[in-house]
């Protein structure tokens, strides 16, 4: 097979339908999505296997971890196979089983190597929580029924697949959503699309802080849907998966917006393009920050937060990402939101847009809404409606709520100005400040 890379969409489309060899591209895999590759794709070529270390809950559900390891294999495949495999994962698993589309072999093998590795050359920040009297001004003002509305209206649309009409128009929307929340008469904001290889873009709105250090935190859901069927007609509502963390996210700039919100880190909130497919947005917008590992001081994802399938309130999973960040986000629930129970659960290999962040050395957490056994099974269908999970957005209220407080929270720090003058802030820390090492860092 040629080694080339990928040429663009289109041509692979069109090949494919002339019946020559659509073009080569090149995917890391975990075990259980490997397993229904190499029946949906016979075709795919297996070029390395590893087995690469986790941290998985001693039992579903529990707080207590243990270290495990899961097999994850690089993968040269057809691109067009992609939709395909997504969707035979989701058939046949009825469970989270992920894959992320690199540039390249030698970046795809590259990356099987580093995904377990230690985070390089990150500070943990402080995970002190002493900013109280702004988040608990803040946190009231989120409204289920914002959230919501922007659900129906994402779901509106015919779908938000990475290379349809629809999928573009959904990104244009949205931007125009998150420019009309940019009150314009503040010269720290900048909202913008990201123009990728395929048509979707992704859509980031940044907060500058008034630190100098361009520490930056980041907030992130996928704004693409997928389900069976032509590119164009398919339904793929996508309420849940994932119209319910772009929601979030769009409520979240609301309240920062209307009460003023200042932060010292640069607070950054993106809705990546094209995470059904392979995670190829956020594997874009991570590479090009990879360079710079030591500015993105936490990745947070909100991937499917609407659908209560449990009596516990937020799952975080604990794989592929960052145990000290988890510990943190645990944390903000005990103090902000101590009515929400908490469980712990593992998602598998490349199962949202964290990952790509995790891959490349960054700190990442992934709250979500329910355990890998009870989660929306409606997703990738045209039943991911808003009347699947119950008509309300009650349940992904509760994480616009958490990302809000872990947003603020490290949003309002920033080296050196935090560290430099801790007594220059108002509230009581009420939990001792971790120091901030690298071993905290340490996933
Ligand atoms: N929202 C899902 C991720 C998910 C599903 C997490 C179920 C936990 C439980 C995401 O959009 C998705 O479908 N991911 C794919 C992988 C992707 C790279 C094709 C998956 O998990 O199969
Ligand atoms: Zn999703």
């Amino acid at each position: 097979m040629k080694l080339t890379l990928s040429c663009s969409l289109a041509a692979a489309a069109l090949f494919t339908a002339a019946g020559a060899a659509a073009a080569p591209t090149w995917i890391t895999i975990g075990e259980r999505a490997h397993a229904v590759l190499l029946k949906a794709a016979p075709a795919a070529r297996t070029l390395a296997s590893r087995e690469v270390a986790v941290t998985v809950p001693v039992q579903r559900g529990a707080a207590a971890l243990k270290a495990a390891t899961e097999t994850v294999h690089a993968v040269e495949i057809d691109e067009e196979m992609l939709p395909t495999l997504s969707f035979a994962v989701h058939r046949e698993l009825r469970k989270c089983g992920g894959f992320a589309r690199h540039e390249s072999m030698a970046e795809a093998l590259a990356t099987l190597q580093r995904i377990d590795g230690a985070p390089a050359s990150l500070l943990a920040p402080s995970y002190a929580i002493d900013n109280q009297a702004l988040v608990n001004t803040l946190m009231p003002q989120l409204q289920a029924s914002n959230i919501l509305s922007t659900i129906q209206q994402l779901s509106n649309f015919q779908n938000r697949r990475y290379n349809s009409t629809h999928g573009v128009n959904a990104s244009n929307w949205l931007f125009a959503q998150w420019q009309a929340l940019n009150p314009g008469n503040r010269r720290d904001i900048q909202v913008r699309q990201i123009t990728h290889s395929w048509a979707q873009k992704s859509v980031e709105f940044t907060i500058y802080g008034t630190g100098n250090a361009g520490e930056t935190v980041i907030l992130g859901a996928h704004l693409d849907s997928i389900a069976s069927g032509p590119v164009e007609t398919m339904r793929a509502p996508g309420a849940d998966d994932d119209a319910s963390g772009v929601a979030g996210l769009t409520e979240v700039i609301r309240v920062l917006m209307a009460s003023n919100y200042v932060p010292k880190r640069n607070i950054r909130f993106i809705a990546y393009a094209a995470e059904e497919v392979g995670l190829w947005g956020s594997q874009a917008i991570a590479a090009q920050q990879a360079s710079r590992r030591d500015l993105v001081v936490g990745v947070m994802q909100l991937d499917m937060t609407a659908f209560q399938g449990d009596s516990t309130d937020i799952w975080i999973y604990t794989d592929y990402t960052n145990a000290a960040q988890n510990a943190f986000v645990a944390n903000l629930v005990g103090a902000y939101l101590p009515t929400y129970s908490v469980g712990y659960d593992a998602c598998g290999y490349g199962c949202s847009d964290h990952a790509s962040w995790h891959n490349k050395g960054f700190i990442t957490s992934f709250p979500f809404e329910a355990s890998d056994a009870t989660y929306n099974f409606q997703i990738h269908t045209t039943n991911d409606t808003i009347a699947t999970f119950g008509g309300t957005a009650n349940h992904a209220l509760k994480f616009t709520r958490l990302a809000l407080a872990w947003l603020v929270e490290l949003g309002s720090d920033g080296a050196p100005a935090a560290q430099a003058a801790p007594a220059a802030k108002p509230e009581q820390p009420i939990k001792a400040a971790k120091p901030a090492t690298r071993a905290a860092a340490a996933r």
